[in-house]
C-alpha cells in the first residue's frame, strides 16, 4: 500500500504559508535511498552514480545528493550550468547529450564534465568546436539495434530509438578518437525505460562488459569505466512490487566478476546516471480539490493541472492518489481528477476509486519526484507551482517559489509603451 509521507494536519499547517498547488520533496526519503544506492555498488571502487539532472533539476535536492557523493549527469547547457552554480565540475559531471549544440560541447568541456558522444560524426564536430583539442577521458554512447530482451521478455526497443552509436561505429570511434590523443573511454548506453525488475542493470551490465573486453582487445583502448545510465523504475502502482537496489548492485557484481575481472580488466568503474529511482518516490504533487461536476461521468476539479504534472496527460502514466485525512475511508467512488487546461487529457486520473471526495480535500499524487515538475509548461497561461522540501526534523523549506503573472510577462520585450504593466501586475498582487 501506498502511502503518503504527511498527514492532512501537515499540509493544513503548510498551506498557510504556501498555497496549493505545490510540490513536496521528502529529504529523508532522498537521503536514504542515496545512501542504499551508494552501499549497493560499494563493491566497485570507481562507483559513481550522476544523478540525472532532468529529472528534477533543483539545487537544493541536487545538494541533497552531492552530499551523498552523487555527481550530475546533464544533458544541456543549462542543466550543466545548475550543476557548476553548486559547485560541481570536473569529473563529477556526465554530459549525456544528444543532437548536441557546438557551444554546449565548449561549456561541458570548459567546465571540465565527461563529454559522452551520442554520434560518431560528433567527434569532428566537437573537435572543431573546442579549437582541435579533446578531452583526454571521453565516452561513446552504445545502441546494439533490435530490442532489448530479458528472461521476462521485450523490455524495450532501441532499434527504434535515435539515441547512440552501432558496434561498427563504437569501435571506429576509439580509433578515431585514440588518434586524437584521448586516453581513458567509456561506455554508456540506455537500452529500457522505468524497468520493475531487479535483472535489467545486471543484463545491460552483462551485455556491455562484454563489449568491453571485446572493444579493449579489438582497438587497444583503455576502458575506464561502463555507465549503465538511467532507466531503473519504480512502482506506479499500489500493488506492484518495486526494485530491490542491494540485489541490483549485487547481480551487476556477478556480471563484473564473471566477465570483466578474468580479462584482467578488475579497474573499471560503473557508473549510473538515474533520475527516476532516485527522486521519484520522494516527490508528491499537493492539489486541493475545487470543483465537482456531474454530468455522464463524476468529475473532481483540482487546482493543478497538467503543466505541473504532465505524465499522465503525455503517457497516460498512472499515479496513485491519496486524499489526505481519508486514508481508511472505503474507495466507493469512482472519478476521473481533471485539471483546468482546456485538454481533455489533463486528467491526473480516469475511473479511479477513491473515496468521497469533498471540495477542499487535499489530494496527495504520489511518485511525482522525478520527470515531473521538471516537465511543466506555460499552456493556458498556467503558470509553475513552487516546490517544497520536508525536511527531517519535520519543517518546510521552500526551494523554489511559485511563478507569477510578472515571470509570465517577463519575456515580452515587444509590449507596448501604453501596456501599464505595473498597474495590471498591481490589481492582480
Ligand atoms: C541519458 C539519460 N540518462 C539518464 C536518464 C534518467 O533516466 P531515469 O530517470 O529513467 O533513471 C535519462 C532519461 O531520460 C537519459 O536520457
Amino acid at each position: 500500500m501506498k502511502k503518503a509521507y504527511v498527514s492532512k494536519q501537515q499540509v493544513e499547517e503548510i498551506v498557510k504559508k504556501y498555497p496549493t498547488p505545490f510540490y513536496l520533496y521528502d529529504e529523508k526519503g532522498i537521503v536514504e535511498n542515496a545512501k542504499a544506492v551508494k552501499k549497493a555498488f560499494a563493491w566497485n571502487k570507481g562507483f559513481r552514480e550522476y544523478f540525472a539532472v532532468k529529472a528534477t533539476p533543483n539545487p537544493k535536492i541536487m545538494q541533497l545528493l552531492q552530499a551523498e557523493g552523487c555527481g550530475f549527469d546533464c544533458s544541456s547547457i543549462t542543466e550543466l550550468m545548475l550543476s557548476k552554480s553548486i559547485g560541481a565540475c570536473g569529473e563529477n559531471i556526465m554530459f549525456s547529450s544528444n543532437d548536441t549544440p557546438a557551444e554546449e560541447f565548449v561549456y561541458a568541456d570548459k567546465i571540465g564534465g565527461i563529454i559522452n558522444f551520442d554520434d560518431i560524426t560528433h567527434i569532428e564536430f566537437a573537435r572543431e568546436a573546442l579549437g582541435g583539442k579533446l578531452p583526454e577521458t571521453i565516452s561513446c554512447r552504445y545502441n546494439p539495434g533490435g530490442v532489448f530482451q530479458m528472461s521476462n521478455g521485450i523490455m524495450d526497443n532501441p532499434g527504434d530509438s535515435k539515441y547512440g552509436m552501432t558496434r561498427e561505429q563504437l569501435a571506429e570511434s576509439f580509433k578515431i578518437l585514440k588518434g586524437y590523443g584521448v586516453k581513458h573511454f567509456g561506455i554508456h548506453a540506455f537500452l529500457a525505460s522505468n524497468t520493475v525488475t531487479n535483472e535489467y542493470y545486471p543484463t545491460l551490465a552483462g551485455q556491455l562488459f562484454e563489449l568491453a573486453v571485446e572493444l579493449e582487445k579489438e582497438t587497444g583502448a583503455d576502458i575506464a569505466f561502463i555507465n549503465l545510465s538511467g532507466g531503473v523504475g519504480i512502482p506506479y502502482e499500489p500493488d506492484k512490487e518495486g526494485n530491490d537496489i542491494a540485489a541490483i548492485g549485487e547481480g551487476v557484481r556477478r556480471e563484473y566478476e564473471r566477465i570483466l575481472v578474468p580479462a584482467g580488466m578488475d579497474d573499471v568503474a560503473i557508473y549510473t546516471e538515474m533520475g527516476r529511482f532516485m527522486l521519484g518516490p520522494y516527490g508528491a504533487l499537493v492539489t486541493k480539490a475545487i470543483h465537482e461536476k456531474h454530468i455522464y461521468k463524476e468529475y473532481i476539479g483540482v487546482d493543478a493541472c497538467a503543466v505541473n504534472l504532465m505524465r499522465p496527460a503525455m503517457y497516460g502514466s498512472y499515479h496513485h492518489i491519496t486524499v489526505l485525512g481519508k486514508e481508511n475511508e472505503p474507495l466507493d467512488h469512482v472519478y476521473d481528477v481533471t485539471g483546468s487546461l482546456c485538454e481533455n487529457n489533463d486528467k491526473f486520473a480516469i475511473d479511479r476509486k477513491l473515496p468521497k471526495i469533498d471540495m477542499g480535500d487535499y489530494l496527495f499524487i504520489h511518485d511525482a519526484g522525478a520527470h515531473g515538475f521538471a516537465m511543466g509548461y506555460n499552456y493556458n497561461g498556467k503558470l509553475w507551482c513552487s516546490e517544497l522540501l520536508l525536511k527531517e526534523d519535520g519543517s518546510v523549506e521552500m526551494i523554489r517559489r511559485a511563478e507569477t503573472p510578472r515571470d509570465y510577462f517577463a519575456t515580452f520585450d515587444c509590449l507596448p509603451e501604453y501596456a501599464e504593466l505595473d498597474k495590471i501586475m498591481k490589481e492582480f498582487e
